[in-house]
């Protein structure tokens, strides 16, 4: 490929460390994303989702705000472009200068999802950009579980080869949008993932899973891993408990900070657990 920007996901990966990408929702996410990297003094990836650039009404403020802040920062960050369900928002992360975007085909039927993967490698290697894709869908965004969706080795290895992704999602019992962590991952598959294709894997839905879940994981194989919700739930719970303990607050800032500051704690802990 012609990527020009340092990979964070092929370092972890031939360190044999989890990479811990976690999502902006607000910009204090990406504040306190970036804060507990530094705490830990590790990498890490500021991931914003096509629902997220929906919500803030485009892609432009919330990425540029985040490339800001992962410029600024004391330790590798890089910002990436998550669950992109179409081809012109790549384009449009892309030419805002972020560092990697996931195209999401998931839901295609498979030459579908190959056909337009390849056309988005394409678009991005010659910007240098990296890119990942999902094979074999990790369910969840529409509030339905399905843990029991597997993506098989020899298709991740022929879905790989096909379409020159650099890293791959792949369904190994993981679900999004868990508010408690009892997921489990299937190990073996895992391994025999990790051994049938060269490029780094990548875990969504990892808030369903515990520390100790999450460490087997990267110990199986799985090298960038997606943590969102689990994030959320702690920010929202700070906010909550803020709010009741003071039903006269009127100044944002003072019950917003305590939702970033448990996001911050968090992350390092969690970039430490990876890296361990
Ligand atoms: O792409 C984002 C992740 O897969 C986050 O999933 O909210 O279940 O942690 P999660
Ligand atoms: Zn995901």
């Amino acid at each position: 490929t012609t990527t020009t920007h340092p990979d964070l996901v092929d370092q972890a990966r031939r360190a044999q460390r989890g990479l811990g990408a976690f999502n902006v929702v607000l910009l204090e996410h990406a504040e306190a994303i970036v804060a507990g990297a530094e705490r830990a003094e590790l990498p890490v990836v500021l991931q914003i989702s096509h629902n997220a650039a929906r919500y803030h009404g485009g892609l432009e403020p919330i990425a540029l705000a985040s490339l800001a802040l992962a410029r600024a920062a004391s330790v590798p960050a890089i910002v990436h472009l998550d669950h992109a369900e179409d081809v012109a928002l790549v384009e449009l992360a892309v030419s805002l200068g972020v560092h990697s975007v996931m195209f999401d085909g998931s839901a295609l039927p498979y030459d579908e999802n190959v056909a337009t993967t390849r056309s988005v490698v394409d678009l991005c290697h010659a910007n240098g950009v990296r890119v990942e894709a999902e094979l074999g869908e990790v369910g969840g965004k529409d509030g339905v579980h399905a843990p029991g969706v597997r993506t098989r080795p020899e298709e991740a290895a022929a879905f790989v080869a096909a379409t020159g992704v650099d890293s791959l999602a792949v369904a190994v019992g993981t679900s999004h949008a868990m508010t408690s962590r009892v997921a489990t991952v299937d190990r073996s598959l895992v391994g025999e993932l990790a051994a049938a294709v060269e490029v780094p894997l990548v875990l969504h839905g990892s808030s369903g899973l515990s520390d100790d879940e999450l460490i087997a994981a990267v110990h199986a194989g799985m090298t960038k891993i997606n943590i969102s919700t689990h994030l959320n739930g702690l920010f929202t719970g700070a906010v909550r408990d803020a709010l009741s303990a003071d039903t006269a607050l009127v100044d944002p800032r003072k019950y917003i900070a305590p939702g970033r500051e448990a996001v911050a704690v968090e992350v390092a802990r969690i970039l430490r657990l990876l890296a361990s």
